[in-house]
């Protein structure tokens, strides 16, 4: 069988910059996959590429077996894209959005009301579909695209940052939705987000993709477990030397250290168990404990790990290479 989206060696280069470099990776019928990453990763890039709307520059890419650069119009069947950027018509109601997109669909009227009905239902706008979407929230708006993204019964959906600038009520409405029509539908869905815990809630698996690499791929928990340890202690400390150090990665309980500015992460397997023995030993040698939190790990601790950097740090470091560089960070017509 074929598998519902596979990406073989793409790579799309707009002059000197590089978005996705080389990326390969399949998604399963069925399943939520989720590519996170920062500002300008190369994630939108690649949903322009997968639903037809962009060349690659190299590689292949499929939906359902069909490539998309030979067979455009029979992928674009198979294909419900949610853009990133809002593009439903303000000046008219959710009924007459969803219509029209029914009609260019082809979708029979019979048809189309019904699906339109479900639909509406299913997005929990039935009592607003008279209204224009002029007098929506961000959060109706954003519902009324995925349903809008289904009208023509695709066999996959892709959705780029559905949740983007939503409170956090909104944006697990969204992710019940997905959830839900998924399991009534056996629908594929194909999500970008720099959530960490939306990618983490969501995802059955998820591609972490910086500078337009893949640099891991697995299901949220199996990403967390491999990069060792289950619990962080995170400290700064004071008279804490090389000797110290040395120390400190010995002691058996201690899966790995790893430093960021000032602090030290010290991943541990049971943190409530760890921290005594710690103290103890920084008691013992005269070392000065400035600041301390514990956390379960997550998907942010994970993005650290592969790359090196917080995502907000990925982002902005991003933003400050291209105001330096003096190009825009945005580039007008990107988006979809
Ligand atoms: N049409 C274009 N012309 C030139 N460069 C582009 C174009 N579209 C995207 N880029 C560049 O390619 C890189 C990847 O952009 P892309 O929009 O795919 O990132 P993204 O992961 O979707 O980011 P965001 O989270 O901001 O939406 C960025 O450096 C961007 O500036
Ligand atoms: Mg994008």
């Amino acid at each position: 069988m074929a598998y519902a989206a596979e990406v073989k060696n793409i790579v799309k280069k707009f002059q000197s910059v590089t978005a996705v470099n080389d990326v390969s990776f399949s998604v399963n019928e069925g399943e939520i996959f989720g590519f996170l990453g920062p500002n300008g990763a190369g994630k939108t890039t690649l949903i322009r590429i997968l639903t037809c709307l962009m060349k690659p520059t190299s590689g292949q890419a499929s939906i359902r077996g069909i490539d998309v650069v030979k067979h455009p119009s029979l992928v674009r069947r198979n294909i419900g894209v949610v853009s990133q950027a809002l593009t439903s018509d303000l000046d008219l109601t959710a009924y007459e959005n969803l219509n029209i997109y029914g009609k260019y669909f082809d979708v029979p009227k019979k048809e189309r009301k019904e699906s339109i009905d479900y639909l509406l239902g299913k997005v929990d706008l039935k009592d607003r579909a008279k209204d224009l979407v002029a007098t929506y929230s961000g959060g109706m708006r954003r519902r009324l695209e995925i349903a809008r993204g289904l009208i023509h019964k695709p066999y996959i959906l892709f959705l780029d940052e559905p949740t983007i600038g939503l409170d956090p009520q909104s944006r697990r409405v969204i992710w019940e939705l997905l959830q839900k029509i998924r399991k009534e539908t056996g629908l594929t869905i194909f999500i970008t987000t720099h959530y960490m815990d939306e990618a983490d809630v969501l995802c059955d698996r998820i591609g972490i993709i910086d500078y337009g690499k893949i640099v891991a791929l697995d299901s949220p928990a199996n990403l967390k477990r491999t990069i060792g340890g289950f619990d962080i202690i995170e400290v700064t400390l004071g008279n804490f030397g090389p000797e110290g150090m040395e120390k400190l990665k010995a002691m058996p309980f201690v899966k790995s250290v790893t430093e960021k500015d000032e602090s030290l992460r010290i991943y541990v397997e049971d943190a409530a168990k760890s921290m005594p023995v710690l103290f103890e030993e920084f008691k013992k040698t005269g070392v000065i404990i400035e600041y301390l939190a514990i956390h379960e790990q997550t998907l942010e601790d994970v993005f650290i790990h592969y790359t090196g950097k917080t995502i907000r740090e990925a982002e902005t470091q991003k933003v400050n290479f291209f105001i330096g560089a003096g190009a825009p960070r945005r580039m007008p017509g990107a988006r979809i």
